[in-house]
């Protein structure tokens, strides 16, 4: 596994793969890797030649200084991880390399940008264009892997590659979890011990929901996952919302849609956890 930290490095790695007609795929990756980066990298691996992974904490994404200071750095369990999981290259570049100046670009990233995460987390979704849209230049993939997790980062970042038309593929891997359903996150060794034993109730509320959801409507079932979250003392929903799966607007009625996902945000203590789940896809 080669390691660089310059953009330089990178294209150079590269291109000496695509002149000798590789195929190439990027996953993208704030670093604190764990299973589910883990499902991405292996993914990348059996569909692409080379696997080419970036380790950023993207400054320009983060709305809170106190979460972007408090982000778990693990630089070399990660490239252990990723020298495991058969990755060629690494990308762990510094602030400066990647932000060799201000990056004053402002996306208009249209309604898919404007529910959710966009008013909560104001600025979040042009920091994550503003550095997947630099990723996408340097390394020019031809498939690139994000996790579901992060559900409405996935139609973001499409529409980012709609307007600056890029030619990628786009390729988003279900979640994965831990044993008692929790999200894999790279917050969650933020939790306390007590906090950490109940937020598998977040999973465990939305997975009861899909059998509520049969015989009430869409938002008796969004007071059932809210009302059974928030009975725990340590925990707060912050939204959950019933959303079409391609255009993230809200639905009132099932009927409103033929992809209806819920997507929540929950804080547990003072850490935010995220998690969504599928009622149906038609
Ligand atoms: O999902 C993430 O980890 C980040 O938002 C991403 C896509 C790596 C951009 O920094």
């Amino acid at each position: 596994m080669l390691t660089v930290t310059t953009v330089k490095e990178l294209k150079s790695a590269v291109k000496q793969a695509r002149e000798a007609g590789k195929s190439i795929g990027l996953v993208p990756t704030m670093g604190a890797l764990h299973e589910g980066h883990k499902s991405l990298v292996d993914r990348c691996r059996k569909e692409n030649n080379v696997v080419v992974v970036s380790v950023f904490v993207n400054p320009t994404q983060f709305n809170n200084k106190e979460d972007l200071r408090t982000y778990p750095r693990t630089e070399e369990a990660d490239k252990a991880l990723l020298e495991a999981a058969g990755c060629d290259v690494v990308f762990m570049p510094t602030v400066e390399e990647v932000y060799p100046e201000p990056d004053t670009r402002v996306f208009n990233l249209g309604p898919v940008a404007e529910v959710m995460e966009g008013p909560m987390r104001p600025g979040h979704f042009n920091g994550v264009a503003q550095v997947v849209s630099k990723l996408f230049m340097m390394v020019e993939p031809d498939r690139a892997y994000f996790g579901e997790k992060d559900f409405q980062q996935i139609a973001v970042i499409r529409e980012m590659v709609r307007q600056l038309g890029f030619k990628l593929e786009i390729v988003p891997c279900p979640i994965v979890r831990e044993a008692d359903g929790l999200a894999k996150s790279s917050r969650n060794v933020r939790l306390t011990p007590e906090n950490r034993a109940v937020a598998p109730c977040i999973y465990r509320l939305l997975s009861e929901s899909l059998d509520f959801a049969q015989s009430h409507s869409v938002e008796e079932t969004i007071a059932f996952v809210t009302g059974g979250i928030n009975a725990h003392d340590a925990m707060e929903v912050e939204y959950y919302q019933i959303v079409d799966g391609i255009t993230m607007q809200p639905i009132t009625e099932w009927a409103d849609t033929g992809y209806a996902v819920g997507c929540i945000t929950v804080y547990c203590g003072d850490v935010r956890l995220i998690d969504n789940i599928t009622y149906f896809r038609k």
